[in-house]
């Protein structure tokens, strides 16, 4: 069964043949990174723009990767939400188009479930089993910060999704972004922060872990962008912030000569102050919920503290997926059809997209 998946929520355009929810033959993505980066942060009529560039090289790339052709498809996947709803129908649109045109069905899939998918297809590509039930699922990316709760359907071959925790105010990618673009890091600012922050004392700025009214595995991050803001003010650090802005440097030993100590100590102490947060709520969550797996992905599923930290916890299997896999893609927009495939849950060439989708439970 060969599913061609579509992604198009955010800012990047991609593609992917994926075979039988397990087999990737190709997953091809597009980022927009260079377009954004001078905004530090995504420009939703930009970002649509360049989904329209892009969508239609980027679908004949990944069949060309794969030696497939368009024939070759049982079913077209697409995002539907949530996201940017102008990203959004650029790939609905293309999507829709293709299904018709091949005579093949149309799947609408929750980026969300999308990404909780990336984790099991790539057990799947390496001849594991899926992991034991119930399985807690943390997403965290520039747009979400949820803990989900993943049982198997009763009758039939997909997943239930309950969401126990989601961020109040800022998803933590977007903390990360919003501090990088404070400290003239430019964006997105996750992968420079991790890399930077290894050169500080995460103990040298403490920060108050946030207390969220009401639950205990909600998040909030708009305090500690908060703080960073004002550490920044009453240590002066505006000026070198300013230097790297007009002038950010291409290598990580280059910017390192312009960050001060105290910087430094700065972005290792927020670093592990978030870090810290996501892990404790994940394992009050997995205590709560008696959960079997966890299972981290999302953007900033890539950082390096984040995956050390999640290595322990409580002795419970913890997966994260390949940092290709962890970011925006379309082969985990694919493996999440898989399901619906095999239980012929197919969408109507009416599905619109919804920029507020939840994740439905199925
Ligand atoms: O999943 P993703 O590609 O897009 C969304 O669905 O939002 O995640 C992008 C986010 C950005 O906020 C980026 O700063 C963050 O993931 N990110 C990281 C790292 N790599 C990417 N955050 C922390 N550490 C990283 N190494
Ligand atoms: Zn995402």
């Amino acid at each position: 069964m060969l599913i061609l998946g579509i992604e198009s929520s955010c800012d990047e355009t991609s593609a992917a043949l994926v075979e039988d929810g397990a087999r990737i033959l190709s997953n091809v993505v597009a980022s927009q990174v260079a377009t954004h980066a001078e905004y530090g942060g995504v420009v939703p009529e930009l970002a649509s723009r360049e989904h329209l560039r892009a969508i239609v090289p980027i679908v004949r790339q990944a069949f060309e990767k794969a030696g497939r052709r368009y024939g070759d498809v049982d079913a077209v996947a697409v995002t539907s939400g949530p996201g940017l709803v102008g990203s959004l129908l650029v790939g609905l649109t293309y999507a829709k188009a293709m299904a018709l045109s091949l005579g093949k069905p149309l799947i609408g899939v929750n980026h969300l479930e999308g990404h909780i998918h990336s984790v099991l297809l790539e057990r799947r590509t390496r001849g594991e089993p899926d992991p034991e039930f119930p399985a807690l699922a943390l997403i965290v990316s520039g747009g979400h910060t949820l803990l989900v709760l993943v049982t198997p359907e009763e009758n039939g071959p997909g997943l239930r999704y309950r969401i126990i925790g989601r961020t109040r105010d800022d998803a933590a990618g977007e903390a990360y972004d919003k501090v990088a673009k404070l400290l003239g890091l430019g964006y997105p600012g996750g992968p420079v922060i991790d890399r930077l922050a290894g050169h500080g004392d995460a103990h040298a700025v403490p920060f108050t872990p946030p207390k969220i009214k009401g639950s205990l595995l909600d998040f909030s991050f708009s305090g500690i962008k908060t703080a960073v803001l004002r550490y920044v003010q009453s240590e002066a650090l505006e000026e070198e912030a300013r230097q790297r802005r007009t002038h950010l440097p291409a290598t990580t030993e280059q910017l390192l000569q312009l960050c001060s100590q105290r910087t430094l100590n700065l972005l290792a102490s927020f670093q592990y102050a978030v870090v810290e947060d996501l892990w404790t709520r994940t394992r009050a969550a997995a205590q709560a919920y008696d959960v079997r797996t966890v299972m981290v992905s999302g953007g900033v599923a890539c950082n390096s503290l984040l995956r050390r930290r999640f290595g322990h916890l409580d002795g419970l299997p913890v997966g994260f997926p390949s940092p290709a896999l962890s970011t925006d893609n379309a082969a985990m927009i694919a493996a999440a059809a898989y399901p619906k495939m095999l239980a012929r849950r197919f969408a109507g060439f009416d599905l619109g997209a919804d920029p507020q989708l939840q994740l439905e439970v199925s």
